[in-house]
């Protein structure tokens, strides 16, 4: 049986380090879904969820899928026949985050979560940290994509007219 993973994130937007992630992930896997999830700890963000996809689709190579999901994870899962769940993890901080995650949707779905540890190079970024950055004019060269840097540097400007 083929298996098939999916990276669940907010990625409002995608970092260099998400990226690598999904690289990493389609090498492990037979098949790879980004899937922007809502996160209602997060309601609104900087880029809708359309832009959010739009960003992903232009960055990962083609046999990368990319979909949204605005329900429960482990719907999404089981209803797509998906093995595994795929995420990053940069510290102890992201373990302690994500920990109760994972074994929240092991316990509803049976599904699993692999934690791939983060290149060193993406460590510290965040899509958090990185905006509040770029917010405040920094450079953000090497953190985000460059037509998602230019994206969000230009939501920024217009923000601020
Ligand atoms: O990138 P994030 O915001 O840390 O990702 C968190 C996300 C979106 C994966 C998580 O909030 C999620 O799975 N949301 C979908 C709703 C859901 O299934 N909640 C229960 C998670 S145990």
């Amino acid at each position: 049986m083929p298996t098939h993973a999916v990276c669940p994130g907010s990625f409002d937007p995608i970092t260099l380090g998400h990226v690598d992630v999904f690289k990493r992930a389609a090498e492990l896997f037979d098949k790879v879904t980004v899937l922007v999830t809502a996160n209602p700890d997060k309601p609104s963000g900087l880029f809708s969820v359309e832009e959010r996809v739009d960003f992903i689709r232009q960055t990962v190579s083609p046999e990368i899928e990319v979909d949204w999901w605005g329900g429960l994870l482990v719907d999404y899962t089981s209803a797509h026949g998906v093995d595994t769940l795929v995420k990053g993890l940069r510290s102890s901080l992201d373990y302690e985050y994500e920990l109760p995650m994972a074994q929240m949707n092991r316990r509803l779905s049976g599904i699993d979560t692999v934690f791939l540890l983060t290149d060193e190079k993406y460590g510290y970024i965040s899509s958090s940290l990185c905006k509040q950055v770029a917010k405040y004019g920094g450079d953000v060269t090497g953190m985000f994509p460059e037509h998602v840097a230019k994206a969000v540097m230009e939501r920024y400007r217009d923000q601020q007219q």
